[in-house]
């Protein structure tokens, strides 16, 4: 059998220095679990513009296509504001997410017992929070056509269309329904079947995708009460599928149910590969916090998570997955924080290599 492959693009600002804590872990990973990964590393954004002129080489992208997943850092940063916007660092991370066809985004929404302080929601909302919202991320309303701003009748008029073919609406339905299958079980679809045709015909793919999953509990939902229903009571939720406009806005609240930007992780998966696993790109939510480069006080975790992620879904690897969440999830109990987390009385923060090593000590705690 050959080694799981995994392509490293650290990328800019804090980037690299979050992705130095995840090699701990693939090290460890190698030691103590006698799993080899087959690593390879290479440049995007800014860094790749640096050395080759492009926010993503062709090589690297004929790279990405091979590997069994890639792990992205973060792109970006003050020094390449004034660049063309054909080579923007943003640029090689959307050519990855086009190139690789990732239709499908996984953002999950987490909150740890020992953060659950730092959400805006009461503790007892959020405590335990652990739900996935898998965002369809490749059409809809902002690739629709027609769009633009046109003269009509002696004003401007701005459009867009939301516009979701069945094979769309599908493909992101597959995804999050092996994911329920993975997770509890519940799968809750959103969309505003009320209003739109499109969410006319989503409801029905979906409803018939479901019969594939007799397994998983299927719901519905108009995505207004969804939105309502999301900070009145998170933890109803196990996976939800939803479009990519509702996706946007219904991630982001979800994701601050939970606290720091530090702490989540995401991934992107697209059609699966000869191995019968989905094409993946896995990063953390945050850009290069450009702030705080260079100073180890990056809180490593939500890049971490990300690892975790491709352990459970692009490796098969899903006991390793629950075991470095659960590793994470003790370094924050035993009180390790890094700046983002310290806001408390007489917490002092520790540095982004001291938390690596705390999940590592963890892990060890644990084997
Ligand atoms: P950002 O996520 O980089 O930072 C926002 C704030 O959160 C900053 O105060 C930062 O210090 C803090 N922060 C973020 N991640 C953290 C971590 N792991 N530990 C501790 N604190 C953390 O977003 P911002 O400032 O809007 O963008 C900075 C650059 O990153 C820009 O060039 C932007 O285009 C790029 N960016 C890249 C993304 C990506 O690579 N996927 C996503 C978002 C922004
Ligand atoms: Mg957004």
């Amino acid at each position: 059998m050959t080694n799981p492959s995994l392509l490293i693009l650290p990328g800019d600002g804090i980037g690299p220095e979050v992705m130095a804590e995840v090699r701990k872990i693939i090290d460890w990973i190698g030691d103590k679990r006698g799993v080899t990964f087959d690593v390879s590393e290479d440049l995007v954004g800014g860094a790749a513009y640096d050395k080759h002129g492009v926010p993503l080489a062709d090589e690297t992208m004929a790279k990405a296509q091979e590997v069994d997943a890639v792990l992205l850092g973060a792109v970006g940063g003050p020094k390449y504001d004034d660049l063309d916007f054909s080579v923007k660092p943003e640029r090689g991370l959307l050519r990855l997410r086009k190139e690789m066809d990732l239709y499908s985004n996984l953002r999950p929404a987490q909150c740890f017992d020992a953060l659950a302080d730092f959400s805006s929601l009461k503790r007892d909302i959020v405590s335990g929070l652990d739900i996935m919202i898998v965002r369809e991320l490749t059409s809809g309303v902002y690739f629709g056509e027609p769009r633009g701003i046109f003269e009509e009748n002696g004003e401007r008029v701005g459009i867009n269309t939301q516009r979701y073919t069945e094979t769309e609406i599908e493909r992101g339905a597959r995804s999050a329904f092996e994911l329920a299958m993975k997770r509890n079980k519940r799968l809750c679809s959103m969309e505003k079947a009320n209003v739109m045709e499109s969410g006319i015909l989503w409801r029905e793919v979906v409803t018939r995708v479901g019969k594939d999953y007799p397994e998983v509990e299927l719901s519905h939902m108009y995505a207004d009460n969804g939105a309502m229903q999301l900070v009145r009571a998170p933890k109803q939720f196990d996976v939800i599928y939803t479009d990519n406009l509702f996706g946007d806005i219904l991630s982001d609240c979800a994701a601050m149910l939970t606290g720091s930007l530090g702490m989540l992780p995401s991934a992107s998966l697209g059609a699966p590969m000869a191995n019968g696993r989905p094409k993946a790109l896995y990063e953390p939510v945050h850009g290069s916090a450009p702030d705080i480069a260079g100073e180890g006080k990056a809180n490593p975790c939500a890049c971490i998570l990300s690892f975790a992620m491709a352990l459970r879904y692009s490796f098969d690897m899903g006991d390793e997955a629950d075991r470095l969440e659960a590793a994470v999830e003790k370094v924050l109990a035993d009180g390790v924080r890094t700046g983002d987390l310290s806001n408390e009385e007489g917490v002092k923060p520790v540095s982004t290599s001291d938390m690596g090593d705390a999940v590592i000590a963890a892990l060890n705690a644990n084997l």
